[in-house]
């Protein structure tokens, strides 16, 4: 391929003397074309409003034995007084196998660990999706992988519907009117108002996906018109990029009538107190989702249950979910590929490249349990490096002398360039999976543009140049660059790498960069955590460097947008606020925050496009973060399950576990399997063992 022609373009573009560049290091190219994966699996595009709807019907259906043996009992009201006035409709025409059947289960896999139930605090509860069932955000973004680009919109979800005022600085939303929380309890403003005031709001408590007031726009206000309204106050006009931030996972309220009375403003607990007042033991806690924890055994499994209360149905007036229990088997993410590839698990997002071969050759079988399906290149992951030279983390003289250095330019250029991709890609898996990524927004996303992709090629010799330019010499002969003599008294460049050991890829990611540093004169020192640990030190800012897999601002773009640059303190995942408070910018972080935030306000979707490439390149050619690769990723669901829609996306605007929407999966009757571990029965009160009998 030849690039000379783009690549002056490019240099010119950047405003770089080619000449001067080339001096010292091979020149700033367009990226390689990555090589041709085409998605498995047609999508279908539809339009926003064929989906869902709320309406009310003429009778609503439950599954026979809740009838039988809860509400002929006494133990439960009926149907059509435990739903909303007006329920969540899914229509039948976007329904891939139309309306079900209840019953069965579907038989998840994971890596991850319940810290608690106290989602509003942070808590995770392992991934997977577990937190998607049980939990319903204001909108709802997931599916809309499937709706036409002129018609892009989150969906209502807890909020029905929604108004601007003329000015456009007033959102008024109306909530769904006579929806319960799983133990019955009426969700109103209330838990809204709680969730917002008290726990995104309150600086002592930081929600699990990292809500704060700025996710909204900086003076932001929310409150409660009645019981089942609320009015947000914006500073700009019309900011409908906000909707996506009601989404999952920064806007899903939790049960204030169970989580209030723990909270320190209302009791006398401290605010770990609070956090942890609902351990992974505590079962029954109180959803708005389609499934209620009721089983929890450490290291084996979480057993969720059909919430009777569940706010959603289909045409014909069945109550969702049709499947009535979720498994959640506590073993590794590896496993969950394989278990779902065997049959003895259901689903997986097969995005570890290491079981790919495998997976691929087993799937292939006409006798195989489960189908697999490639979707787009969007699974990536990034070097990160910390940018917090006032404070962040609380870093000791070693720590402080590596953010100085990952402030540098081109030291920066020389770790990208020092990076040899393919051969990264090859030691995840051969063949036309992976793809060389500079860093930026991913390949698979509708907003990417690859002539705005500067990449800075592998070239050993140039990088060692450019860490020369930026003072660092091998001065005792050991292999290792040493810092200058004023700086760490001329020590070796030793740098601390953080990763997460629960997933093969960022290890075999870590490893691969040693190696390759090590050829540049760095040492890098591997701290390898488990995912919630890893997360705590992420946050903390307690590293030099760190591999994270790309969350969905680098994929839809349009969720999580905040977090592409330092746009508040605590928004980018590398850059946070120091202990002033104050988060110490770089000029081209600058023109980012500027360039997102100019995006996050425009609904002008022409000026957004181009925007997304002012950001691509600023991102790219100031190395802000070291992109190491990308590649697809398939979803694999055992056969039995009907009503998968096609072409759906592993990650895109939230993971599969949503975009699928698991409350509309079936099993028909002739195909159910016999894997249930609490038959006909319905969870039990909050807070207490066991079930309802
Ligand atoms: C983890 C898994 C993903 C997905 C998400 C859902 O991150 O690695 O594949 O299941 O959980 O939250």
């Amino acid at each position: 391929m030849t690039i000379r022609g783009l690549t002056f373009a490019a240099s010119l573009a950047l405003g770089v003397s080619t000449l001067a560049l080339a001096a010292f290091a091979s020149e700033p190219t367009v990226v390689p074309e990555p090589p041709p994966f085409p998605a498995q699996g047609k999508i279908t595009f539809v339009p926003r409003d064929s989906i869902l709807e709320f309406k009310k019907l003429t009778s609503y259906q439950e599954p026979a034995w809740v009838t039988q043996k809860y509400v002929k009992t006494g133990k439960l009201p009926p149907v059509a007084e435990r739903l909303p006035e007006e329920p969540m409709v899914f229509k039948t025409g976007n329904m891939p196998d139309g309306i079900g059947v209840y019953g069965d289960t579907m038989r998840h896999v994971i890596g991850g660990r319940p810290e608690g139930w106290n989602y509003s605090a942070g808590q995770t509860q392992g991934w997977g999706g577990i937190d998607i069932a049980m939990s319903e955000c204001l909108t709802r973004t997931a599916p809309l992988y499937q709706v036409e680009a002129k018609d892009m919109e989150p969906l209502p979800n807890l909020a029905k519907s929604w108004t601007w005022s003329k000015d456009g600085h007033k959102l008024t939303m109306n909530l769904v009117k006579g929806a319960k929380w799983s133990d019955g309890v009426p969700f109103t403003a209330e838990d809204v108002m709680f969730y917002w005031d008290d726990n995104v709001i309150d600086p002592n408590v930081t929600p699990l996906n990292g809500a704060t007031r700025e996710t909204f726009g900086e003076g932001t206000e929310l409150k409660k018109v009645d019981d089942y309204t609320v009015e947000w106050t914006f500073k700009d006009a019309f900011p409908k990029q906000y909707l996506y931030a009601m989404a999952y996972g920064t806007f899903c309220p939790g049960p204030a009538h169970v989580l209030k009375p723990q909270h320190p403003k209302y009791s006398k607990n401290t605010y770990d107190q609070y956090r942890n007042a609902f351990p992974p033991e505590y079962m029954n806690m109180p959803v708005m989702g389609a499934w209620v924890p009721v089983e929890y055994r450490p290291d084996d499994i979480i057993v969720l249950r059909r919430n009777p209360y569940y706010w959603k149905v289909d045409e014909k007036g069945h109550q969702l979910p049709y499947i009535d229990e979720l498994h959640y088997k506590l073993s590794t993410w590896a496993d969950r590929d394989v278990q779902a590839i065997a049959g003895s698990g259901d689903f997986s997002n097969l995005e570890q490249p290491e079981n790919f071969v495998e997976s691929l050759k087993r799937a292939a079988s006409e006798t195989a349990p489960a189908r697999l399906a490639f979707g787009p290149r969007i699974v990536g992951y990034n070097l990160r490096m910390n940018f917090s030279a006032n404070g962040w983390g609380d870093p000791d003289a070693r720590m402080q002398a590596v953010r100085e250095l990952n402030r540098n330019e081109d030291f920066r250029k020389a770790i990208t360039m020092a990076l040899d991709r393919k051969k990264l890609g090859e030691s995840l898996v051969k063949g036309p999976f992976t793809a060389i990524y500079p860093g930026g927004i991913s390949s698979g996303s509708s907003y990417y543009d690859r002539q705005s992709t500067v990449y800075y090629p592998f070239d050993l010799e140039g990088a060692k140049a450019l860490l020369a330019k930026a003072g660092l010499k091998d001065t005792d002969g050991d292999g290792i660059v040493n810092y200058p003599k004023t700086i760490m008294n001329g020590a070796d460049v030793e740098i601390v790498l953080l990763f997460t050991s629960d997933y093969t890829t960022d290890k075999s990611l870590a490893e691969g960069i040693v190696g390759q540093m090590e050829k540049l004169g760095i040492r890098v020192v591997l701290n390898a955590l488990d995912g919630v640990k890893r997360d705590a030190t992420q946050a903390g800012g307690r590293f030099d460097w760190m591999i994270r897999r790309n969350d969905q601002e680098l994929t839809a773009v349009v969720q999580n947008t905040f977090q592409l640059a330092p746009t508040g303190p605590q928004t980018s995942p590398h850059h946070r606020a120091g202990k002033d408070g104050k988060v110490d910018i770089m000029p081209y972080e600058k023109e980012m925050v500027d360039t997102v935030n100019a995006f996050i306000r425009s609904s002008d979707n022409d000026e957004r496009a181009k925007l997304m490439k002012q950001y691509q390149k600023l991102a790219t050619s100031h190395v802000d973060t070291v992109g190491l690769t990308e590649y697809p990723g398939a979803l694999i669901i055992n056969k039995r399950f009907s009503n998968v829609p096609p072409g759906a996306p592993i990650f895109m605007f939230n993971w599969a576990e949503d975009t699928v929407l698991r409350e509309r999966l079936f099993v028909a009757a002739d195909k159910q399997g016999d894997y249930e571990l609490f038959k006909d029965q319905l969870p039990g009160k909050p807070g207490t063992k066991g079930l309802l009998n």
